[in-house]
This record gives C-alpha cells, sequence and structure tokens, in this order.
C-alpha cells in the first residue's frame, strides 16, 4: 500500500504515537520505541491481510479497523503459500510482531554509523525503522521473493527511505567481504548458514530466529558475536515464533497418525505428557536434545489429546497419553532421552533457556549448543545447511 487513507476516520499518527507508548511500557529502550511512533507501519501493509488466529482485515470492508489493526503490536500475515493460488493457506510472509520486533533490534544492539544486514525484507517495515536509525546508506535488506521485494523496495521509496533492497536468497548474500556490523533475519534457521559468518566482521553481531530441529514449532532468539576466526557464539534471548527460512524448509519427520502400531507400550505414573504440555518446558526441552520434534494429536474416542514426540534424524517416535501410557516405536529411546534429559537439567538447578547458548563453528562444521558458557557444552552436530 503507498500511504491509501481514503475511509480512515481514524488518525494513523495517534494510532503509531500509542503503539511506541506501549512498547515503551513494556520495556522497549525509549530510542527503539520512538521509532515505532514515527514510521508508518500502515504503509507497508497490502489491502488484506490476516493475523496469527486466521481473522482477515480487508481494508474495503473496514479501513478503521484495518488501520487500528495496523497498530497493534501483532504479527499480522501478508503472504502465504509464496504467493501462489489454491494452496493450503501455510503463511510466508508477514509483519513481525511490533514487539518481537522491537526485542531483537535491542538484542542487535545497533549503534550510528553502523552497516546492517537485515535477510527476509519481507513488507519493509524493518528496514524502514533500520533507516529512521542508521540512515539509508547503511541498510541493506535481502527478500528472497522477487516479487515481494519489488513491493517492499515502492512502498519504501513512497514513505521516504532508501534502503537497499535486494532479491535473493539471503542464506548467500552477495558482499564480498565481512563489510557488516550487524547481520538481523526475520526467518528461522536451523543451521545458521555459514556465509553470514563471511560476510559480518569480526566483532559483529548476528541476531536470528535459530530452532534446535527443523520443522519445530517454536524457536530461540540466538544472539551470536562474531570472532572472525570463523566462529559465532552467544546465549539465546528467549523463545519465539517465525516463519522458516525457504532454503531450510526440510521436511520434520512425520508425526505418526492416530492408527500407527508401536512397537512397545509402557504405563507409567502421573502424566507423561506434563512437561511437554507447559509451553516454556517444551522450548527447552526442544532444546536439550537435537534432533526431536513435538506436536499434539488426538486418538478416535479420546477425551485428552496426546503429545507425539518425533526423532528428526531417523523412524522413531513416542505417544504419551494422560492415562500414564508410553507408546513408542523404532531403535532410539525417545522416553529414555526424555527423562535423562529432564533429570540433567533439574541436576543443573533448573536453568532457564536464557542460560543456554550456541557456537557456530565454520572450521569445524559444527553447532554446539551449551550451558553458561561455550566450554560447557550440551550437545553438537554436524548438520550442514541444505
Ligand atoms: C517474517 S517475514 C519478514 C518480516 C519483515 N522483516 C517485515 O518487516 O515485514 C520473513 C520474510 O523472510 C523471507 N525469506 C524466507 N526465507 C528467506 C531467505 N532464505 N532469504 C531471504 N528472504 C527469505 C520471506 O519471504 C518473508 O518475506
Amino acid at each position: 500500500m503507498s500511504g491509501q487513507t481514503e475511509g480512515m476516520t481514524l488518525d494513523y499518527g495517534l494510532l503509531a504515537r500509542a503503539l511506541g507508548t506501549e512498547l515503551a511500557d513494556q520495556g522497549t529502550p525509549e530510542r527503539l520505541a520512538e521509532l515505532f511512533a514515527r514510521v508508518p507501519r500502515h504503509r507497508f501493509l497490502p489491502h488484506q491481510f490476516r493475523t496469527i488466529d486466521d481473522t482477515r482485515y480487508d481494508w474495503a470492508d473496514d479501513p478503521d479497523l484495518w488501520l487500528r489493526t495496523a497498530y497493534s503490536d501483532r504479527a499480522l500475515t501478508t503472504q502465504v503459500d509464496d504467493g501462489a493460488d489454491g494452496g493450503m493457506g501455510i503463511p510466508t510472509s508477514s509483519s513481525s510482531a511490533p514487539s518481537v520486533m522491537a526485542q531483537m533490534l535491542d538484542a542487535a544492539d545497533l549503534r550510528p554509523g553502523q552497516q546492517v544486514l537485515e535477510v527476509g525484507t519481507g513488507t519493509g517495515y524493518n528496514a524502514a525503522l533500520l533507516t529512521e536509525l542508521l540512515g539509508p546508506d547503511n541498510v541493506t535488506s535481502i527478500e528472497v521473493d522477487e516479487g515481494l521485494a519489488d513491493t517492499a523496495r515502492a512502498d519504501l521509496a513512497a514513505a521516504g527511505y532508501l534502503p537497499t533492497i535486494l532479491a535473493g536468497d539471503g542464506e548467500s548474500p552477495p558482499a564480498l567481504a565481512a563489510v557488516y556490523d550487524r547481520l538481523i533475519a526475520t526467518f528461522t534457521v536451523a543451521v545458521v548458514p555459514w556465509r553470514w559468518l563471511d560476510v559480518v566482521r569480526s566483532g559483529g553481531r548476528i541476531v536470528t530466529p535459530w530452532a534446535p530441529s527443523p520443522g519445530a514449532p517454536v524457536g530461540l532468539l540466538a544472539v551470536l558475536d562474531v570472532d572472525g576466526g570463523g566462529r559465532a557464539a552467544g546465549k539465546f534471548a528467549g523463545a519465539l515464533s517465525f516463519m522458516w527460512s525457504r532454503s531450510q524448509r526440510w521436511p520434520s519427520a512425520p508425526m505418526p497418525g492416530p492408527d500407527a502400531q508401536p512397537d512397545q507400550v509402557e504405563q507409567v505414573s502421573g502424566d507423561p505428557r506434563e512437561a511437554w504440555l507447559d509451553g516454556d518446558m517444551a522450548v527447552l526441552l526442544s532444546l536439550l536434545r537435537p534432533d526431536w520434534a513435538h506436536g499434539m494429536g488426538m486418538e478416535p474416542g479420546a477425551e485428552e489429546p496426546h503429545v507425539r514426540v518425533v526423532s528428526t534424524s531417523c523412524s522413531s517416535w513416542m505417544r504419551l497419553h494422560a492415562d500414564g501410557r508410553v507408546e513408542s516405536a523404532g531403535n532410539r529411546p525417545l522416553w529414555g532421552e526424555f527423562a535423562d534429559a529432564l533429570t540433567w537439567w533439574r541436576a543443573q538447578e533448573s536453568p532457564p533457556v536464557t542460560e543456554f547458548g550456541l557456537t557456530v563453528d565454520r572450521g569445524r562444521s559444527v553447532q554446539t549448543v551449551w550451558l553458561h558458557s561455550p566450554d560447557t557444552a550440551v550437545w553438537t552436530s554436524h548438520r550442514h545447511p541444505a
């Protein structure tokens, strides 16, 4: 959209300032909250978008509601199925929730004069915020979808922002040398692309949503300081959920259907689903072991859902039921791994996810998850970018 305001009785400036105040009240540093109060988010949104609960907002139906929603602290889906017709409606581009964008900008610790590379331009709104903060000559953003890149570039220009917008795979930025002080990704990766370590200078920082297993439903915000020796490391700043990089949409292992036959059924005391049903705990559990993913399912006639855990590296799986049944199949002892992971975590005095961190080491082609400091590895994976 390019500044369309017909039919609106509301003043977008007031709404933008209210959004800035809301973010400041939540703890966003003032200099970042001010950006959200100044940059007109609605100018980067199409006439139709959806919220996460799949409610559709159409400017033509109710311009004021559309505008109010544009300035709410919500993620707004702006493209599904990579723009193809007749798909399943899977979100493939969005304007992220402003509070999450603020968290990422804060984690990036941006300073005047820095060169920043955003990967995942989407609507261009974040590129506008970055341009407002650092100036057009210091902001480059790459979008894999050429149509989205063109729209973002046009919307940015119409709103008076002139950063460099490139179309291409942000996992392989075209820079020839380590020219960036900061790289901010707005999609999830399970493997930090090695190329990012080439284009961010020594002492620079990579801020990216990262997930321990391909296809995981929730990721973590990795804040990685680049050391120039082909390594980057840092702690996680918390859990968050972003769409996947187009280049890392690896299919997660299929979840067992309700009629998949187990090799083994065990009866345990208590509800074996408990830890997985607690959102924070489930994020932690997904981090403690590489290569497993989880979800929920419903048996025909059951009153409560079961939790399904699958190995992403082989065909093993388990189903955890409210009545204490643990069904499992395959060679990988997932129930034993789960119990051991929980015992180990409790023995470490139950550290929060923010006490864990990640090191990516290009020379050794490994990613290591650690607790408290890079010397205390929890697991190491040799997975490669596709
Ligand atoms: C959450 S949206 C971006 C939000 C955006 N920063 C904004 O302000 O609107 C993620 C974007 O990343 C793009 N994307 C996914 N994989 C990519 C890749 N490998 N390289 C570049 N862009 C990618 C998607 O097409 C999508 O537009």
